[in-house]
């Protein structure tokens, strides 16, 4: 069923594990994650961007994220709204039934250019005046993360400052919050070995111990994904991400959603390149959608495996929208 993520989030925080929050564009992204979520009973957030929203016609991604609902009723599905720019663009994501949102107020709403920390908090209570009587979960951000995906990104690095988030979430009211430490959107992550500021991680859950921490910009661009890829045909040289080791680390102080894509974009990539090399007389795309969607769901399933999140699905007590609204009164 389709619930609040601040019930996944909350769950998670408690019991020290962490819920995968995949993005998704089309028809077979959200089956290969439900395949997973379900192998794995795991509860899962799948999450559509602005461009996402956009490339689907919004309605075509509602509908299918509302079947893998039907689908599986016994998995707890966040519907997310990922890198919300802007309160119309929260307006348009509620309209659609999502049942949680991010509103991304540490960028303007060009997405490009850093805001200041008074804009940031001004957009993000904006947004939770809205949502929560509605009882949908907000998820904002505080510092900036580095990498720039579709324009996404100001490309400039400001880890978040403890202090100043304990004041945002006071100020703000926020489910969640996602934090600048050492993540990076995109597949060229980093230029020397990844190392994430786990002092910073450790310092804000200990300001805020309730508090469920984001990370986004978390795939870890497996090296096996990536020579699949320029094996058959890709140029994807010196891609590196956040080994899933460093992800875990972060697991007990608080982070509570992992933001992944780029794992997704590289997996499904690489295993139609690899069907049509093998396969030139193909052109049904059901013959290459199938290896891909199946190579998604295998990916996807090691990350909530190594997530901590497998086997967490039915101990969860699954509500709507409308019982969240006590959250907030
Ligand atoms: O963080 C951004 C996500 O990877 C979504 O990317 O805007 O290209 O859909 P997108
Ligand atoms: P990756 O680019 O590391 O997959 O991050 C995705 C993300 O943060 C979506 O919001
Ligand atoms: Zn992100």
């Amino acid at each position: 069923m389709l619930v609040p993520s601040k019930i996944l989030l909350d769950h998670a925080l408690q019991n020290k594990y962490c819920v995968g929050a995949f993005n998704v564009n089309n028809m077979e992204q959200i089956q290969g994650i439900m395949q997973a979520a379900k192998e794995t009973l795991s509860p899962v957030i799948i999450q559509a961007s602005r461009g996402a929203l956009k490339y689907s016609k919004m309605i075509y991604l509602q509908k299918l994220m509302e079947a893998a609902a039907l689908d599986n009723p016994e998995i707890p599905i966040a519907m997310h709204l990922d890198h919300g720019n802007s309160f119309e663009t929260v307006k348009q994501a509620v309209a659609l039934n999502f049942t949680s949102v991010m509103i991304d107020g540490s960028l303007d709403e060009s997405g490009k250019i850093p805001n200041t920390y008074e804009q940031n908090v001004a957009i993000t209570k904006q947004v939770v005046g809205y949502c929560h009587p509605l009882g949908i979960t907000v998820e904002g951000e505080l510092g900036t993360l580095g990498g720039i995906e579709d324009g996404v990104g100001s490309g400039k690095v400001q880890l978040t400052d403890p202090d100043q988030a304990v004041k945002f979430v006071e100020e703000t009211g926020v489910d969640s919050l996602a934090v600048a430490v050492g993540t990076s959107h995109g597949a060229y992550k980093f230029k020397v070995a990844p190392k994430l500021a786990l002092d910073i991680v450790k310092a804000i859950h200990e300001k805020l111990p309730n508090l469920a921490l984001v990370m986004h910009g978390s795939s870890s661009v497996p090296k096996e994904l990536v020579d699949i890829v320029n094996q058959y045909g890709g140029q994807m040289p010196n891609a590196q991400g956040v080994p899933l080791e460093q992800i875990q680390s972060v697991i007990p102080h608080g982070v509570a959603k992992v933001n992944v894509d780029t794992d997704s974009r590289i997996c499904m990539t690489g295993a139609v390149r690899k069907y049509l090399a093998e396969n030139p007389g193909k052109f049904d795309p059901r013959d290459y959608l199938k290896p891909a969607r199946e190579a998604l769901a295998q990916m996807i399933a090691v990350r909530m495996k190594a997530f901590l999140t497998a086997g967490h699905a039915l101990e969860i007590k699954q509500i709507n929208l409308a019982a969240a609204k006590k959250f907030y009164v």
